[in-house]
């Protein structure tokens, strides 16, 4: 299975931004996760639309947009404007989830739902023949440097097994607490793409550690 690491800029320098989207562009990780939080849906805020529009303008790589934002839908398609490529939103965050996804796909992005640690898999099955990506989160969303729930790998292999039997083309995501002792593990469940704030930005050499974490 191919393997794809998106490092989540939360845990950049934001004083050097520019520098740390350069060193992500030269960088073997063919994704970067963008944390968009409201202070409502998570007890966080981090940032929006006037952040996207540099990153965009300094990398071609996809712009992995997880969006911990109640009502969503108001903002999926600026998001898609401001340059995003794959758009998550939290299943626990709409009461329309179906719309959303057919808003994602309007709007030309790839459409992913997250989870969060204490919502069981079967909740994102019904969507599975919609969606290009499912995120399950292994730390509670809102921070950056959290540890790794045990049990997150459990529910990566229980959805890939439901998304084997559906046929759906969905890859797997997984967002919190990645580190080089637990990438191995859930890419063996069944994840393709890792997200990992700060083991790569703590990291004394964030390039060698995306290189490390492709190759666990
Ligand atoms: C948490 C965010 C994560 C976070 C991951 O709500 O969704 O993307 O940046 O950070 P680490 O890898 O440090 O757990
Ligand atoms: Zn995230």
């Amino acid at each position: 299975m191919p393997r794809i690491i998106s490092p989540s800029v939360l845990s950049a320098d934001f004083g050097h931004l520019a520098e740390d989207i350069a060193m992500l562009d030269r960088s073997e990780a063919e994704w970067i996760h963008i944390d968009v939080m409201d202070g409502v849906f998570v007890p966080n805020i981090s940032f929006g639309f006037p952040v996207m529009g540099p990153i965009r303008k300094g990398t071609k790589k996809v712009l992995d947009t997880h969006l911990m934002i109640v009502e969503p839908e108001k903002y999926i398609e600026r998001f898609a404007k401001a340059g995003a490529d794959v758009i998550t939103i939290h299943l626990e965050a709409t009461d329309d989830v179906r719309g959303a996804i057919a808003m994602m796909k309007k709007a030309g992005v790839k459409a992913g739902v997250s989870i969060k640690p204490a919502t069981p898999v079967s909740a994102v099955v019904p969507y599975l023949d919609e969606l290009d990506l499912v995120l399950i989160m292994s730390v509670e969303p809102g921070f950056g440097g959290q540890s790794f729930i045990e049990g997150s790998t459990q529910k990566v292999a229980e959805l890939k097994a439901e998304i084997d039997r559906c046929g759906s083309r969905a890859v797997i995501e997984i967002d919190g607490g990645i580190t080089l002792g637990n990438a191995a593990e859930v890419y063996a469940a069944g994840c393709e793409v890792l997200v990992a704030g700060s083991t790569v930005f703590a990291s004394e050499d964030p390039e060698r550690t995306i290189h490390e974490l492709l190759n666990v």
